[in-house]
């Protein structure tokens, strides 16, 4: 039985599509599995097909339709902006302290696995005043770090790991999901993380073609939660 909070070192680096892969291959080993998106921000309900809630859901085996939606991603803002800027746009600010809540109950309740999917980078403004590494801190649950194999990722990636041990908090294991630009081969990506991560797995997850698929890679993350 284990909750996750899934981050990333910026947006559109693969966290869904990681969670994804994760849930499709632990329902197919028959355990329990449920995935929340609190906080989604370029929503538009006219392509919801394609959100993050959408990718989760299909994955989860649910249907999409608007109330499974609100379900499991209840902030949903329409700019594609940082949650403070989209939430400020549509004067709807997110209250932390709810947001903290919902995803406490969440934890309190699930049974089997439970992922977590954050936003956007892990010192994302959530408000004023919070950003994702206070919204993790408040959880305190282990968390699942994807990163991308860009080049520049691995400071990126260093960094991301001194702030969340700033924290205190725990890192389930590293994935370097392929990125499909500037890219420097996975396997020196990946030894190169190892070298400062301190013991903490780091998987290489290649770029899957037509999108997603299951791979081995997926199991061994799954391993380590
Ligand atoms: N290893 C991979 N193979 C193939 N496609 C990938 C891979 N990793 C990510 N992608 C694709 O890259 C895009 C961005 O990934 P994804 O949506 O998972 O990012 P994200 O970190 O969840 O972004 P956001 O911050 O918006 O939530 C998606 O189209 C996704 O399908
Ligand atoms: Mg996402």
């Amino acid at each position: 039985m284990s909750a996750l909070f899934v981050t990333s070192t910026g947006t559109d680096i693969g966290k869904t599509f990681v969670t994804a892969g994760l849930i499709r291959l632990l329902r197919d080993q028959g355990a329990p599995v449920d995935a929340l998106k609190p906080i989604v921000s370029g929503y538009d309900p006219s392509v919801a097909e394609t959100s993050d809630p959408a990718v989760l859901l299909r994955a989860l085996g649910r249907a999409v339709e608007a109330s499974e939606v609100a379900a499991i991603s209840p902030w949903r803002y329409r700019a594609p902006l940082s949650p403070d800027q989209a939430a400020a746009q549509e004067n709807r600010p997110i209250d932390f302290a709810a947001l903290a809540k919902f995803s406490q109950e969440a934890i309190a309740a699930h049974k089997g696995h439970l992922f977590i999917e954050g936003v956007g980078g892990i010192m994302v403004p959530i408000n004023e005043r919070y950003t994702v590494l206070d919204w993790m801190t408040a959880l305190r649950i282990p968390v699942l770090l994807v990163v991308g194999s860009y080049l520049g990722t691995i400071s990126h990636t260093l960094t991301a790991l001194q702030v969340l041990a700033s924290r205190n908090l725990r890192i389930a294991a590293i994935v370097v999901s392929e990125s499909d630009r500037n890219a420097v081969p996975l396997e020196q990506t990946v030894a190169s993380i190892e070298h400062f991560s301190a013991g903490i797995a780091v998987i290489g997850l290649p770029r899957l073609p037509g999108g997603l698929n299951s791979h081995p890679a997926f199991a061994e993350i799954a391993r380590q939660l």
